[in-house]
């Protein structure tokens, strides 16, 4: 447990309760999001008025009352402190983003993963992101690579917060706001489900296909074929479990292999981070060949 959520919770739980808290918070721009465990959810709005009083800049205290679920992986929130909104701003490599915690998928989690992506997009790159969400590794990767990354989202919510968050940061980017210049790529935001875009608009036309819905990567693979083009790179995410660390990664690379309806040649295979107990997200890196 961080050291800000201790001391702000002292005084209102005992060590052990507090230790309960373990992993259980986190804090977006002026929002903080709680699990609250079982034994202590008839004292949550105390917790949330300690957490609103002992957190700087906190504007309100959401406690987590679903799992990520649902076509839109989104989660339902109680307020237990503050004002009900649940929108805020995130900062994150120099780019800033309008986020709805509740109504479309966000996680601060995959910033590494975001950066990583960003890392390997060269410009006049034609980038397909088939779960694009809020934007978010869209609008990175375009920040300095001068790309056009197509970004679907089935959800209207991310669709309309993509489309904010490519505005704010087409004149905003830390690095090219100092050099006066805007992002040096564009993001055109896409409202529809990945595979009917792909059959519409889609035809080996991609240098590079982001697939990140881990849960379902198996169903939407023949479409991130069909949209990369010959000698393009699918980024494949998927959920694997493994009693080892050190094998989930190469686990991952075997299943991407097995399943793949096209002849690929894998660049690069590693765990983007644990989701649950011998659980991990993971991510492959392969180039498609069509010939
Ligand atoms: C795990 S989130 C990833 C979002 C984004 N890439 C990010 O990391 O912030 C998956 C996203 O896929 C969207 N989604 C789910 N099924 C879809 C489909 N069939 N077509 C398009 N988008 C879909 C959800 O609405 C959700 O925003």
């Amino acid at each position: 447990m961080t050291r800000m959520l201790k001391r702000a919770l002292e005084g209102v739980l005992t060590e052990s309760e507090a230790a309960e808290f373990v992993s259980a918070f986190d804090q977006v721009g002026e929002i903080i999001i709680v699990r609250i465990p079982d034994p202590l959810l008839a004292r949550r709005f105390e917790i949330g008025r300690a957490l609103l009083d002992g957190v700087k800049i906190a504007r309100s205290v959401f406690c987590q009352a679903s799992a990520v679920d649902g076509e839109y992986r989104t989660r339902k929130l109680d307020l237990i402190a503050g004002s009900d909104d649940t929108t805020t701003t995130y900062r994150e490599s120099g780019c800033r983003f309008v986020v709805d915690v509740e109504n479309a998928f966000f996680s601060p989690r995959l910033s590494h993963e975001r950066e990583r992506i960003a890392s390997l997009v060269r410009d006049g790159e034609s980038v397909l992101n088939m779960f694009g969400g809020i934007g978010m590794f869209s609008v990175i990767a375009a920040m300095n690579a001068a790309c056009t990354v197509y970004s679907v989202d089935s959800n209207p919510v991310a669709s309309r917060l993509c489309e904010k968050n490519v505005e704010l940061n087409e004149h905003y980017g830390r690095k090219n706001r100092k050099k006066g210049r805007k992002m040096a790529g564009r993001v055109i935001s896409i409202c529809g489900e990945a595979s009917q875009v792909v059959r519409d608009r889609f035809d080996g036309t991609c240098d590079r296909t982001l697939m990140l819905l881990p849960e379902r990567s198996d169903e939407f693979l023949g479409s991130a074929v069909r949209a990369t083009a010959d000698g393009g790179v699918i980024h494949y995410y998927s959920h694997i479990h493994s009693d080892s660390k050190r094998d989930a990664a190469a686990l991952s690379e075997r299943h991407y292999l097995d399943v793949a309806p096209a002849r690929s040649e894998v660049l690069d295979s590693r765990i983007v981070r644990a989701v649950g107990p011998r659980y991990y997200q993971t991510v492959v890196d392969a180039v498609v060949r069509k010939g």
